[in-house]
């Protein structure tokens, strides 16, 4: 568990402390990863959850501040495969969730992504709009209980894909 203190990550406050990711401790990074929940939704390395994207290519697809927006506003860019679908009832109110399966006569729709398996059927004849969803099914805030080093040892995670042969895992070079 982060022993923090956390606070509240802006990109701008993290940002500078991607530059130098060096001697970062993969056992921590992994700990931290599982900690803030990032594994109860995305698999890393065939472990985890599926309600989102796959992380372990993220550092050969993500720069270090793209890993930060993504993690510290989700809701910005929403990947199209992995949006949740707002449904609004003709009763009034609204269901969102992510959208299961549908067929001719109701939509399948999960609404805890911690839970992904209790589906809930909804009428197709009790819908009268289905859109997507503009806020990700993927809260924002989750690295803010971590402090400096445990969310340095989160990124270098990230970046490295958990493979302990990364840079980010080596031990910085004494220069002469
Ligand atoms: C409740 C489930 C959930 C949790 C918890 C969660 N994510 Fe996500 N994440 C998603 C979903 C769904 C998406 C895709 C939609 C989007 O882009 O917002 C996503 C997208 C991402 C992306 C963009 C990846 C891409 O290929 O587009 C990154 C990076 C990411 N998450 C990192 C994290 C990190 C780091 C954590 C832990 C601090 C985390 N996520 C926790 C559900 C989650």
């Amino acid at each position: 568990q982060p022993e923090g203190p956390g606070r509240r990550w802006t990109v701008e406050e993290a940002e500078p402390l991607m530059a130098n990711l060096v001697g970062r401790d993969l056992v921590k990074g992994k700990a931290m990863y599982a900690a803030v929940l990032c594994q109860s939704c995305h698999t890393m390395q065939g472990e985890g959850g599926a309600i989102g994207p796959d992380l372990t290519q993220l550092g050969t697809r993500f720069s270090p501040k793209d890993i930060l927006v993504a993690t510290i506003n989700p809701s910005e860019t929403i990947s199209d495969q992995y949006h949740a679908t707002v449904l609004e009832l003709k009763e009034g109110g609204s269901i969102v969730g992510k959208l299961n399966d549908e067929d001719a006569q109701n939509y399948y729709i999960s609404q805890n992504p911690f839970a992904p398996n209790d589906i809930k059927k909804v009428a197709k004849s009790n819908v009268i709009l289905k859109k997507n969803a503009d806020v990700s099914i993927m809260m924002p805030g989750l690295i803010n209980r971590l402090n400096e080093e445990e969310l340095k040892d989160l990124m270098a995670y990230l970046i490295s894909g958990g493979n302990p042969d990364h840079a980010v895992y080596k031990q910085p070079t004494a220069q002469k």
